[in-house]
């Protein structure tokens, strides 16, 4: 089937700015206004902006320019778009959205959590501003802990799930029924529905960064916030977790940009595109952390005037508690607390809502791909699935269910895999070239030949040294990690392990079950392979697998500390002279009208991971096993001249960046008012390969 006429038949975004604001509307979530906050508090501060502008830059912004080409180039969800790269790729994309699947059980479970406090919020309104959870001095913030906990959670520690607290069941059939209506008519809807989902929580989070700026005592929060703690740049977590974070920000290894940018018009841009979402999603963040350390500023300088003082360290907690906790309770301290909680959840129920259909339209758009069945009758039945497999969260041992199996999609060992096998799969074992070519021929701004080894060397290696630093750690973990030494299992650690297998098992199924539709080939001609590629392949496949093996024999086997560095080295040393040989074959026979033999390629994706391995290696043994993470306490708690240098920083990056993104839209839509030659060129280059 030619793309012209897939073009014809898929649905598409109304205009460009509805594409924008729904992959914006997917990428700012929940994660911004709870999750970066205290991961910057918790890891370094303002020290935490450095790993996560790197990963920001080197990886997900590339990422976004590759999921949204890939997206756009094949015109189909995430698994048909691989599979159009070859049969065996469809696994990968169905890997992504099986994990996405598993994110959208837990998630809409947080937004019934918002829908409940903004029902209580209401309450309070019309109760004389009394919150449930308000109380004074520390005793104050114990209660407010009590109510979210035990009041309303029902919470036990461990796994055992305990019953269902039917006190949430309503909320989490309102979280999916809201998320059911906004996308059961089509993406064309859902591109009307974001220009409300997605500027009504920025005003919201607006009111509540004015109002927590002009609180007194608010730069006392800003500099638990802002004050850099650098010693924490050390530690591995932190680096962890600000990738981590990115990923999961920017929505990118779950198959949903990939869906999105499926129903962009043709002709839409594709790389200043990315750029302004991924800038916009920063943004977010950093302004939501402001806006919730100042107004946790406000709260103690209040408690202190009235002589029973809460300190910011005493209520910043890690996880749910933000949300659901600390800033409650902080709001509580404060006039006209229950209009500024409803604006609180209501900004939260917004933010989320839209991050949440947007897995749930990247899963349907899959099956629908592959199966030709009628979205009307599979979104029901899947939203129905996923609000049973809700119902585990929202039981007494629910939130610790939510937290294991978070942490282990969402973390180093399921998003970071599965960007690594993007980039491998994309970068290696297919022509990212054309990917190139395809989003330059119609983006405002081009990106050069760099990008293609960003996604081939440096976002694979990168991602390649978090996953193996945390499986040498995971391996070494000496309180054990499915099994304590004394042979008890842990369950939190075996559920995780249990979903990251499944997920490729199931994968794998899924991508052998036939096509109902017809098969999407994406133009390439194979001819036949020069004796000097094969040949040349071959030696570069034996001296990356030379090293690998001997690593690996090396790990097992009892020999002397000084054989076994020699053979460490070995890895980046063959790893080096593989990536060159097979770049170059690659780069010479890997065009649009040959094909690079398949060793060459391979060698590349091992000689990468050697590589990632090696440096894995080397910073495992730096840091040493033990993770100790203590939460910082600045020593003075006004904002240093660091901190102001840091906002000045971010300000300029936020602003100058997307006023740049808006500048480049504006001039190239002025140039091209004539024909769009620059496409209909574009597209010619395209289709000669
Ligand atoms: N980006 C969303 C957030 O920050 C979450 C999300 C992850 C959405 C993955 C889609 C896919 O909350």
């Amino acid at each position: 089937m030619s793309l012209e006429l897939l073009e014809e038949q898929r649905e598409s975004w109304g205009s460009r700015g509805g594409f924008i604001l729904a992959a914006v509307g997917s990428a700012v979530g929940l994660g911004n206004l709870w999750g970066f906050p205290y991961k910057l508090y918790s890891y370094g501060g303002g020290a935490f902006l450095i790993p996560y502008i790197v990963a920001l830059l080197l990886v997900g912004i590339p990422l976004m320019i590759l999921e949204f080409s890939l997206g756009h180039y094949s015109q189909r969800a995430a698994p048909d778009a691989f599979k159009g790269v070859h049969k065996g790729f469809e696994v990968v994309g169905w890997w992504g959205i099986i994990l996405g699947f598993v994110i959208v059980t837990y998630y809409p479970v947080v937004l019934a959590y918002c829908f409940s406090f903004l029902a209580y919020s209401i309450t309070g309104m019309f109760n004389g501003g009394k919150l449930p959870w308000a109380g004074e001095g520390l005793e104050g913030v114990a209660n407010a802990k009590n109510f979210f906990f035990q009041t309303y959670l029902g919470y036990h520690e461990g796994m055992r799930l305990g019953g269902i607290r039917w006190n949430i069941v309503l909320p989490l059939v309102v979280a999916w029924l809201s998320m059911y209506l906004c996308i059961f008519k089509g993406v064309r809807l859902v591109g009307k529905i974001v220009w409300l989902t997605v500027p009504l929580p920025w005003l919201m989070l607006l009111i509540l960064t004015v109002r927590g700026l002009t609180l007194q005592g608010s730069m006392q929060g800003l500099a638990y916030y802002l004050d850099p703690v650098w010693s924490e740049l050390a530690k591995p977590v932190t680096w962890r977790y600000a990738f981590g974070q990115v990923f999961f920000s920017l929505s990118l290894a779950f198959g949903v940009m990939i869906t999105y940018a499926s129903f962009l018009h043709r002709k839409s841009d594709i790389n200043n595109n990315a750029l302004i979402i991924s800038l916009a999603d920063f943004a977010t963040s950093f302004i939501a952390g402001l806006a919730v350390f100042a107004t946790l500023g406000g709260m103690a300088f209040v408690t202190q005037q009235a002589g029973n003082p809460v300190p910011v360290e005493n209520v910043a907690e890690g996880g749910p508690s933000l949300a659901f906790v600390a800033f409650p309770y902080a709001l509580a301290q404060l006039p006209y607390s229950a209009y500024f909680s409803f604006v609180f959840f209501f900004a939260l129920i917004t933010l989320g809502i839209d991050s949440a259909f947007s897995i749930t339209e990247s899963v349907l758009a899959s099956i629908v791909d592959k199966t030709g069945w009628h979205r009307n009758i599979v979104l029901p039945v899947m939203s129905i699935i996923g609000f049973a497999f809700g119902l585990i969260y929202i039981t007494k041992g629910g939130l610790n269910w939510l937290g294991a199996i978070d942490g282990f999609v969402n973390g180093t060992r399921g998003i970071t895999l599965l960007g690594m096998l993007e980039c491998i799969v994309l970068g290696w074992l297919w022509r990212i070239g054309t990917l190139r070519r395809h989003a330059n021929s119609r983006s405002d701004w081009k990106v050069g030949k760099w990008w293609d080894y960003m996604i081939r060397l440096v976002i694979p290696i990168l991602l390649g040294i978090l996953f193996f630093w945390q499986l040498f750690e995971d391996m070494n973990n000496e309180t054990g990690f499915l099994r304590t030494p004394q042979g008890r299992w842990i369950p939190e650690n075996c559920i995780g392990v249990a979903v990251l297998v499944l997920a490729p098992v199931i994968a794998i199924v899924l991508s052998l079950l036939k096509d109902r539709r017809g098969n999407i080939v994406l133009p390439h001609k194979e001819q036949d392979l020069e004796t000097k590629a094969r040949f040349g392949g071959l030696v570069a496949l034996t001296s990356a697998l030379v090293p690998t093996v001997q690593y690996i024999i090396s790990l097992n086997i009892d020999i002397s500390p000084s054989i076994k560095n020699t053979i460490l080295w070995i890895l980046p040393i063959g790893g080096a002279i593989t990536i060159v040989l097979s770049s170059y074959i690659l780069e010479k026979y890997n065009t649009s009208t040959t094909q690079a033999s398949w060793p060459a390629r391979w060698a590349g994706v091992i000689a990468t991971m050697n590589v990632s391995m090696f440096i894995a290696a080397i910073l495992f043994d730096l840091t040493g096993k033990a993770e100790i993470h203590e939460i910082k306490t600045p020593a003075n708690h006004e904002l240093t001249g660091v901190s102001y240098i840091i906002l000045a920083v971010v300000f300029l990056i936020i602003v100058g960046g997307l006023g740049w993104c808006f500048y480049r839209a504006i001039a190239t839509t002025s140039k091209f008012d004539g024909p769009q030659s620059p496409d209909e060129i574009g597209d010619s280059e395209e289709q000669q390969s």
